[in-house]
């Protein structure tokens, strides 16, 4: 009742999810407790964890974690809560063999972090311009159990990394300025803006990655890039600027444009 006064989308479902935090238990737990009173400090708990929903502060920050792929992030407002348009990315990366992967703004882990657990004998490089995310990847792949197969750097994109991969992949900032204030309030006012948008056009990162990627892709190798899903036409054009074939364009499970995928 108070989430859907709150304006919070999908109440019904985020009050579910809090209530089973709370009450330290899962969905298949809190069905079995459905009949039983709460105890006083459990009723505290849900009466917190609903406040901070009421703000709209994402479900994923107030339980701390989010399911991507075949595992469960760590994530708080330093990182961008993975998405399941994301998972299009890594699907396609999986198509085909790789030893050696680099994630560009790799954030909670999501992408590199699924990779490597899907691959025991590949191995990875994490960059990311904020230490607190990657703090936060660390923790993630420890506990998926990828940490000694995966080394992490704070770099601004390519700036003094070195070495050849035959993977690299990269969800980068993408929104334009000017779509900023549309956001929902649940990623304009809790999910780190750096993660969100690079200003202007949301191209910048682009021009980036498709400048620096010739010193890095091993030949032979493949790139996969998130973009927003109106920006297939630009992203592409980028990167045939900068001496690349025509990329192809991947849908996400929505059938709107997702990925650029380079030397496929
Ligand atoms: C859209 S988020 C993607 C996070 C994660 N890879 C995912 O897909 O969930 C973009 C990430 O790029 C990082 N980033 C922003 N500017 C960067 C830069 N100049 N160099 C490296 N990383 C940057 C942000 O900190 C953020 O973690």
């Amino acid at each position: 009742m108070m989430l859907s006064a709150a304006g919070v989308e999908g109440a019904a479902r985020d009050a579910r999810l809090l209530l089973a935090h709370a009450l330290e238990t899962d969905q298949a737990g809190l069905n079995a407790r459905l009949d039983e009173p709460l105890k006083q400090s459990e009723l505290f708990g849900m009466d917190r964890v609903v406040a901070a929903r009421s703000l709209h502060q994402p479900v994923s920050h107030i339980i701390g974690k989010r399911g991507f792929w075949n595992h469960e992030f760590l994530v708080n407002s330093d990182v961008l809560d993975p998405r399941p348009d994301t998972e299009t990315l890594v699907a396609a990366a999986l198509e085909q063999p790789f030893e050696r992967v680099l994630d560009l703004g790799t954030g909670s882990g999501a992408i590199i972090l699924s990779l490597l657990a899907e691959r025991p004998e590949a191995r990875g490089l994490a960059s990311d311009i904020s230490d607190k995310a990657l703090d936060m990847a660390r923790r993630n792949a420890g506990r998926i159990g990828v940490a000694e197969r995966v080394q992490f750097v704070v770099a601004d994109w390519f700036a003094g990394l070195s070495g050849r991969f035959d993977l690299i992949v990269s969800n980068p900032p993408y929104i334009a300025q000017s779509e900023m204030p549309d956001l929902a309030p649940e990623v304009r006012d809790w999910e780190p803006h750096l993660a969100l948008t690079p200003g202007g056009d949301g191209l910048a990162a682009y021009r980036i990655l498709a400048a620096g990627l010739p010193d890095f892709l091993s030949p032979g190798g493949r790139a996969y890039f998130e973009i927003g899903h109106k920006q297939a036409l630009d992203v592409s054009k980028i990167f045939i600027n900068a001496g690349f074939n025509q990329p192809e364009v991947l849908s996400d499970m929505s059938g709107h444009d997702r990925v650029v995928a380079i030397g496929v």
